[in-house]
């Protein structure tokens, strides 16, 4: 997988969608989320791969493990580079959806990888302790559901840029750290809480930074995108 930085394509419609990829002249890498994915079904995962994009399937899947494993044999099917589910879930269905898309990938090993969801960027301590009654420090919890998604052999987290440093020192360098919660320094903040520009992201230890506000809302998507390459310094 390159390091470019991944889009988040929070676009409710194909036609929002390939305005905006239209502003760009490669192949991109992109998230589909559940905005764009539940409104336009699979068909969105053809178009953007007939066009060469490279996709993080973002639909943070959390159920029974039978039906997850079910979701993910049917789902890879499609060339992902990433796709994840919460750790939430726990080890028995982390375990499954990594069976479901052995299982479901033509040669029974899939090169996509397969991340959990820790705790998402927009969750403060405070809202964890009184409304998941978690009483520890976000570090805690985050490191805890990274050790549990290693454990189950999945392939790294989705995590803030905060957190990052803390997960490579116990998961290891190879144990992918996926961070949203990327801004600009001009940008607003928005819903996220945990934020941080790709240059400090790349300095707390992110592997792979998603970005989307940042660069779908700017006057200049294009001009936006390439400040972000250049704060991470991108390599192919
Ligand atoms: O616009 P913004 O850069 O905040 O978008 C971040 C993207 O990353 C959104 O698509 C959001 O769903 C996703 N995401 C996140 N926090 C997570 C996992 C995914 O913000 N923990």
């Amino acid at each position: 997988m390159n390091q470019k930085p991944f889009i988040a394509l929070d676009f409710p419609t194909w036609e929002e969608t390939s305005y905006f990829l239209g502003l760009f002249h490669e192949s991109l890498n992109v998230k589909v989320g559940m905005e764009l994915y539940l409104q336009n079904g699979p068909i969105i995962i053809e178009k953007l791969l007939s066009k060469d994009h490279r996709i993080f399937l973002d639909l943070k899947l959390h159920d029974i493990p039978n039906t997850v494993y079910g979701a993910m044999k049917g789902l890879a099917q499609y060339d992902l580079e990433l796709l994840n589910v919460h750790a939430a879930g726990g080890t028995a269905m982390m375990e499954k959806a990594l069976e479901g898309l052995e299982a479901g990938s033509s040669s029974g090993r899939s090169r996509t990888k397969l991340i959990a969801v820790t705790q998402l960027t927009s969750t403060s301590e405070m809202q964890m302790r009184e409304e998941q009654l978690i009483p520890r420090s976000i570090d805690d919890s985050v490191l805890h559901y990274a050790s549990l998604a290693k454990q189950s052999g999945l392939h790294g987290v989705v995590c803030s840029p905060h957190e990052a440093a803390l997960i490579r020192e116990h998961c290891g360098e190879d144990f992918l750290r996926v961070t949203p919660g990327i801004r600009l320094s001009q940008d607003e903040k928005g819903d996220q809480h945990r934020v941080t520009t790709p240059e400090k992201a790349k300095e707390l230890g992110s592997s792979v930074i998603v970005v989307g506000r940042s660069i779908t809302k700017a006057v200049d998507p294009r001009q936006a995108y390439e400040q972000v390459v250049k704060e991470w310094g991108a390599i192919e």
